[in-house]
């Protein structure tokens, strides 16, 4: 099977890198409009072919891999489906919703692989956390709480929950299977664009559930911490410790009923902190190599495109409520 990548900018790069490194595949072509980038590409993989042109790239290719800006995602996906290759999309999907949805029935129909990069899914640590709720250690997760701050980049076009939360967003719809009811999001912009540069997003559960986030590019510090609430465990993800990145906390609490209700009697329960060993595999070359193994094996792969779509679902009603002073939207 043969793969092309679309867009060889910072992100494209790494696919390339990964592309390449398959066994299942080859990386046959890359096409970006910038030929300056194409022609550093080819020093490094002669092999490849590069092209500006996107109806002979698509004449080379089996499967596209699109790593091009957001707005861009859409056409480039749309039109690769209909010349019926498969597809991988850079996260966030789509700049809307709608779009999301409409590329996934065009995949369906023409019983093709759509998948969407969110890379996070296939990090050690998610994979970790996964197993650890899937084989019941933690119990019941009754919350997620994440923290994703630093000085970064303010984007042109999109705020920083489109940057940032996007990566919470699907790890909490991996971690705990289930798609939030509604969200409530505040955010403030300290640019004359309007573009929020600090956001808080909360999303709300049907089963009692909740999760949180907060986004800044406005940080002098940078943090990207995630701790996962069990009724048995708890778990603190520090993604940026070199090894010791999850750490699990033999930690609860038990409600006491008591016959006079107002009263609220809690146990607490501080026992010991396990720290699993981690798959240190980088994340983009599993990710890669799921997308050929959907598409040779005709299986869903982990990161599916319906995560995609309702991670730009979520970022949709969340611009909605932050237009709306915090407004609870409903999805
Ligand atoms: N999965 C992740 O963790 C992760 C990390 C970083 C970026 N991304 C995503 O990757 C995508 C690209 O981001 P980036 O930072 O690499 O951007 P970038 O601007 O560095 O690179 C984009 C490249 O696409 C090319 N391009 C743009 N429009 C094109 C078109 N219509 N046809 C052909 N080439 C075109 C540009 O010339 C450029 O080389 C974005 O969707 C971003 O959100 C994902």
């Amino acid at each position: 099977m043969n793969i092309g990548v679309i867009g060889y900018g910072y992100w494209g790069k790494n696919l390339v890198r990964n592309f390449y490194a398959q066994k299942k595949a080859s990386l046959k072509a890359v096409l970006d409009f910038d030929a300056k980038k194409l022609e550093s590409l080819q020093k490094l993989y002669p092999s490849v072919e590069i092209t500006t042109d996107l109806e002979e790239f698509l004449k080379k290719v089996d499967a596209v891999a699109i790593a091009t800006p957001v707005f861009t995602h859409y056409e480039l996906a749309k039109k690769c489906l209909e010349a019926g290759k498969h597809v991988l999309v850079e996260k966030p999907m789509t700049s809307s919703y709608a779009q999301a949805q409409e590329l996934i029935e065009i995949a369906e129909k023409k019983g093709l692989t759509l998948m969407c990069d969110h890379t996070f899914l296939y990090t050690g640590a998610v994979q970790k956390m996964k197993e650890l709720i899937n084989n019941g250690s933690i119990g019941n997760v009754n919350y997620i709480d994440s923290t994703r701050i630093n000085l970064g980049l303010f984007q042109p076009d999109v705020n920083v929950l489109w940057d940032l939360a996007a990566h919470d967003i699907s790890i909490c719809y991996y971690l705990m299977n289930e798609k939030p009811v509604a969200v409530q999001a505040v955010g403030i912009s300290h640019t004359n664009n309007g573009i929020e540069n600090i956001a808080y997003l909360t999303l709300h559960y049907a089963s009692n559930k909740i999760a949180h986030f907060n986004c800044s590019w406005s940080s002098p510090v940078k943090v990207r911490q995630m701790l996962v609430g069990g009724d048995k465990k708890m778990i603190v993800w520090n993604d940026l410790e070199a090894t010791e990145k999850i750490k699990v906390y033999d930690t609860g609490y038990e409600l006491k009923t008591e016959e006079d209700k107002t009263k609220i009697l809690v146990d607490y329960r501080v026992g010991d902190i396990f720290v699993p060993k981690l798959d240190s595999t980088e994340a983009l070359f599993t990710m890669a190599q799921d997308f050929i193994e959907a598409i040779l094996e005709n299986k869903k792969p982990s990161a599916t495109a319906e995560i995609g779509a309702l991670v730009v679902q979520v970022l949709e009603a969340s611009q909605k409520s932050i237009k709306n002073e915090g407004k609870k939207i409903a999805l």
